[in-house]
């Protein structure tokens, strides 16, 4: 076959997918290979389904990493129990109030927090500052805090939080069970399938380019998110963190990344897909391409600055400045590619709150 057949060949595949036709992991496969003028065309394909399902405004969410304490042994994470160079530290309830009061006065409408596995935060401790930063700020909560019994869920969305961040990391379940020692990827879809069953908003997705992983398996993933009807995306570049059994790994290919991020747009249209900070740690135009690629939130870091640099998931990943410095710089950004910030609750379009599912 000639190169320009097999270059008609991906222009006819994206044509078709995004028409609605659904892709085969084969499929998916053959466009994770492409380069050059085919990859611009999925690209612009994915931008123009983002701009034609969720629009040109970009959401925000502001995080607070509150504890970075983890019972967890990733190989990949520099936040893992074995890794002792690490100073651990923990956000008092105060504290993680008041923060979540500063994500307020910027007028970011939702509050993510994030921590490691860490069973100091037990149910009662959650709910209850749930329940506070409801009272205090009516902001919306997202909780990314790792695997759950399904109680619990109930419990904090009874406490009043309705999104759950769980990405599954990677589809293969030899290579999650690898890279994630006493953990099983079936442990980790059952939350899921109870997160959407209990009617949370419910984000998953995945690293790109850890050691072992095929593009057969990123085919997996895309087809997982697409399966499991996942509302919130997180695609970002595996980053080697030396701290870390990876430390000699080579880092996650931007280009393939953007590439998935796109096909997840293309695959499933509505979702909410975030320009991942470790884009922009590999990068710095990362955020920027993947805003235009079928990205349409951003996550501004409003971790305590004390805090911030010891959230040493991997290397170099701290947003300088403060808040409203990082949410200027942004607008600035975002203005450069006709795009807006807009300042609203920002759930997936055509969801309604509460309304639990049947998966
Ligand atoms: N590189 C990129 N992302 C990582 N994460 C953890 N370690 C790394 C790394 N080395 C991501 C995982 C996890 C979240 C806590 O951070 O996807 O969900
Ligand atoms: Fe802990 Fe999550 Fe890091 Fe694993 S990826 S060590 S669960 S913080």
């Amino acid at each position: 076959m000639s190169i320009f057949k097999a270059s008609n060949y991906a222009a006819d595949l994206i044509e078709k997918a995004v028409t609605g036709y659904d892709l085969s992991p084969a499929d998916i496969v053959r466009l994770l290979s492409i380069s050059g003028k085919d990859t611009k065309t999925l690209l612009a394909a994915a931008d123009s389904i983002r701009k034609q399902y969720v629009g040109d405004e970009v959401y925000l969410r502001g995080i607070i990493e509150f504890s970075n304490f983890c019972e967890r042994n990733c190989l990949y994470c520099g936040l893992r129990i074995g890794n002792p160079k690490l100073q651990r530290y923990r956000m008092m309830e105060d504290e993680i109030i008041g923060t979540a009061k500063q994500v307020k006065e910027r007028q970011v409408p939702t509050v993510v927090l994030q921590s490691g596995e860490d069973s100091f935060f037990t149910t009662t401790i959650i709910c209850r500052i749930i329940q506070r930063i409801r009272e205090e700020t009516g902001l919306i909560i997202t909780l990314s805090i790792g695997e759950r019994s399904y109680e619990d869920f109930q419990a904090f969305k009874k406490a009043g939080a309705d999104r759950y961040l769980l990405k599954h990391e990677t589809a293969s379940t030899e290579l999650f069970q690898q890279m994630r020692p006493g953990c099983k990827l079936e442990s980790r879809v059952q939350c899921l399938r109870w997160l959407k069953g209990l009617g949370w908003e419910t984000g998953t997705g995945n690293m790109v380019g850890l050691p072992g992983q095929t593009r057969e398996t990123l085919a997996a993933d895309l087809l997982f998110m697409k399966q499991l009807d996942a509302d919130m995306l997180g695609i970002g570049p595996f980053i080697a963190h030396p701290d870390t059994p990876l430390a000699n790994s080579a880092n996650g290919d931007i280009e393939l990344t953007i590439k998935m991020l796109a096909l997840a747009r293309i695959i499933t249209r509505d979702t909410n897909i975030p320009a991942t900070t470790a884009l922009g740690t590999l990068d710095a135009g990362g955020r920027l391409k993947a805003l235009q690629a079928g990205a349409n939130v951003v996550m501004p870091d409003f971790t305590p600055f004390k805090y911030k640099t010891l959230y040493d998931i991997y290397p170099g990943r701290t947003d300088v400045g403060s808040p409203a410095e990082i949410i200027a710089k942004l607008k600035n950004y975002l203005a450069s590619i006709g795009r807006t910030i807009i300042f609203g609750s920002g759930y997936r379009p055509g969801k309604t709150i509460n309304s639990p599912t049947n998966i």
